[in-house]
């Protein structure tokens, strides 16, 4: 699954800490997009899609959130709770955000601008995606 864990600097003094990222350096594509959630309610489960070809960094900036990745074979699940953290989510994982605390503020990098062409919404449908693009790598 390839999904991974960022662990940023902080520019720390007296005064508190900054996180600074830059495109290619510590987030790994070129960033053409910038969205966050907050007030989630904490029954709400978010996402529940999978991206042909988008690439993103989540980051809780604040509270915590829990990230459910599936990439049609291996389930995995990433609780988001520093802000000094990146989850890098590569195309073709279905992710769903749940378990918001109150405060949760969840932002994400995105590698592209919003395509709704670029959403799978249907998990059938994103196993068959999968299905299809493992037979194209087989050479099938
Ligand atoms: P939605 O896809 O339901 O969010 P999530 O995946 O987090 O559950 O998006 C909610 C609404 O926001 C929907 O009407 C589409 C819109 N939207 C944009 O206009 N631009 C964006 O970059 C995103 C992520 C969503």
């Amino acid at each position: 699954m390839e999904v991974k864990l960022i662990e940023f600097s902080p520019h720390g003094d007296e005064r508190g800490q900054l996180i600074a990222l830059e495109e290619l350096k510590e987030i790994p594509f070129n960033i053409r997009r910038v969205y966050y959630m907050y007030k989630t309610v904490p029954d709400a489960v978010r996402g529940k899609h999978a991206h042909r070809s988008l690439q993103q960094v989540l980051i809780c900036t604040s509270g915590s959130c829990k990230v459910r990745l599936d990439d049609g074979k291996e389930k995995r699940e990433v609780l988001l709770d520093k802000p000094w953290q990146g989850l890098y989510i590569s195309n073709v994982l279905w992710r769903e955000m749940y378990d918001f605390s109150p405060d949760a503020v969840l932002m994400v990098l995105a590698s592209d601008y919003y395509d709704e062409a670029d959403y799978i919404r249907n998990y059938d449908d994103f196993l068959s995606f999968v299905k299809e693009q493992t037979g194209e790598e087989n050479g099938q």
